[in-house]
């Protein structure tokens, strides 16, 4: 194959991957949204992080745990970035955990993780986020995932506002229609409405403003280092073009006098 046929398939292939993204299997349908911390610049929106917190504090925490999040990472500068002495007051007044030294439950402490909760066989939420992709493209190349994310945000934001309003019982079980639940049908009553949760700051509290709040939250708990993780990926690549344009001139230089030789 010549140079320029080679060209040409990996320019057709790239662009397939861009478009063909959604065209796989029964997975539910999943909406792009424009989540601040996308994209090679992206970083958590700490304001929306709290607003998610929020959320989850008084929704989803009555079924769901966040067992491998530690409390004191709330006041992590790149995430919800909270004083810590409201840290400590968060923990101390919404979690009791128990402590097997005083073999009795006692009110968390910022040292403390979030408690599991498994009440409700619902899946524990610290890595939902990743545990799920909501893009699922040809595979290889990532173009999709490196502009959009890998989609896990989306996916949880899609579950919660994917209700049709259709139910169904079976074998005793309470089902309800889902467009973006793999299958169609969820076990979990849909869990947001309009209004549910009150900012103080009055932000929108409509369900798509508060299923985006929590889904950002629950990136933010899945990967706690992204915008550290971001920077150094950034430094990295600076680091690397300057290396290239020095090599490129030094080469340069190196030949000058042979290339000068063979032209005389
Ligand atoms: C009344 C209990 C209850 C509440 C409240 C609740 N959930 Fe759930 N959730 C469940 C159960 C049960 C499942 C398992 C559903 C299944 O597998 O059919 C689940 C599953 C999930 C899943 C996993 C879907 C998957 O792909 O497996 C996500 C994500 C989720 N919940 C997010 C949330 C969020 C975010 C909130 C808060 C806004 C919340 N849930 C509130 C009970 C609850």
């Amino acid at each position: 194959m010549t140079i320029k046929t080679l060209t040409i398939s990996a320019v057709t292939a790239l662009a397939l991957t861009a478009t063909g993204a959604f065209a796989a299997g029964d997975a539910g349908h999943i909406e792009d949204v424009d989540f601040s911390f996308e994209g090679p610049f992206g970083a958590f929106d700490q304001n929306q992080l709290q607003r998610g917190l929020q959320v989850y504090t008084e929704v989803c925490a009555g079924c769901h745990g966040l067992q491998y999040v530690p409390i004191r990472t709330l006041a992590d500068e790149g995430g919800p970035h909270l004083p810590e002495d409201q840290v400590r007051a968060y923990a101390a007044q919404n979690f009791e955990v128990f402590d097997a030294e005083l073999d009795d439950f006692r009110p968390a402490k910022e040292t403390d993780n979030f408690p599991a909760n498994t009440a409700a066989g619902a899946p524990d939420l610290s890595l939902m986020a990743k545990a799920r992709a909501g893009f699922h493209g040809p595979y290889g190349t990532g173009i999709n995932q490196f502009v959009k994310g890998m989609g896990g945000a989306e996916y949880i934001a899609a579950i919660l506002t994917g209700y049709t309003g259709e139910e169904k019982t079976e074998a005793g079980v309470t089902l309800y229609e889902n467009t973006a639940f793999p299958g169609g049908w969820i076990s979990m009553a849909p869990p947001l409405d309009d209004g549910l949760v009150e900012f103080a700051d009055g932000h929108a509290n409509d369900t798509h403003h508060l299923a985006e709040d929590v889904s950002a939250f629950l990136m933010w708990t899945a990967e706690p280092k992204m915008m550290a993780r971001k920077q150094a990926g950034l430094t990295g690549v600076i680091f690397l073009v300057l290396l290239s344009v020095l090599l490129y001139l030094t080469n340069k230089r190196i030949w000058k006098p042979i290339k000068y030789a063979s032209k005389g």
